[in-house]
């Protein structure tokens, strides 16, 4: 039987987290000033949390010190948990669980590639953690997406080389990161946007079982 390994990224790709980081960032750059738009939030998409208010900083020209940083890294992050705490299985995106149920009957790998370090409390919290057979995540890897780190990880922990993985991505780094790791690239979200993916799907819904099935049996 054919096997392939499949990455997902969490936030965008299984729910729609991108919601709470905005209204934390949102929070936390109007307490010190700064105006923060829900384009910009698109643009956080995909980037590590320290890189994120590295950003905003840059956008309200600020400089703060090294113990301000660590504080507003941590006010952020307790303002987005409690988003976190509220979730529930209602919040998986649309056939996410068609998708990884499928994978499961076929036998196949699966792993998550996410740069959050909350990847394992969201998983619980949706009761997705039992479907997948590895995590890689924010807390696992030094160097943050378009790096192909955590997706070459990801692959080492099925067990799989990176040419037998399929990664999908719903931020512009993270389909360079695939990309860069030689992997299959699969962009869920604007085409336009992800132009660099080898495949796009606006979502899963618009995944059929067929798609699935040449991607495992891809030589
Ligand atoms: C990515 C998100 O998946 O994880 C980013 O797209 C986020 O918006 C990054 O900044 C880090 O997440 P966390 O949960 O560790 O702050
Ligand atoms: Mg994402």
């Amino acid at each position: 039987m054919n096997r392939k390994g499949f990455i997902f990224d969490l936030d965008g790709v299984i729910v729609d987290t991108a919601k709470y980081h905005f209204l934390a960032w949102r929070k936390l750059a109007n307490g010190i000033g700064i105006d923060f738009t829900e384009v910009q939030n698109e643009q956080l998409k995909g980037v590590s949390r320290v890189r994120s208010l590295e950003k905003i900083l840059g956008w309200g020209n600020k400089t703060i010190s090294g113990k301000q940083f660590a504080e507003l890294m941590t006010k952020k992050n307790d303002d987005y948990l409690r988003y976190i705490d509220q979730m529930g299985q209602d919040e998986i995106l649309p056939d996410v669980s068609r998708v990884l149920d499928l994978l499961i009957t076929k036998n196949q790998p699966i792993s998550l590639g996410s740069a959050s370090k909350n990847a394992r409390i969201i998983l619980e919290k949706v009761a997705l953690r039992d479907k997948f057979d590895a995590i890689v995540d924010g807390n696992d890897v030094s160097n943050a997406k378009p790096d192909p780190e955590v997706f070459l990880r990801a692959a080492e922990s099925l067990h799989m080389k990176p040419n037998e993985c399929i990664v999908f991505e719903d931020s512009v780094a993270g389909v360079e990161a695939a990309n860069r790791a030689n992997m299959i690239s699969i962009g869920i979200g604007d085409a336009v946007v992800l132009s660099h993916a080898d495949y796009n799907f606006k979502d899963f819904k618009e995944m059929s079982a067929q798609f699935i099935e040449q991607l495992i049996n891809k030589k």
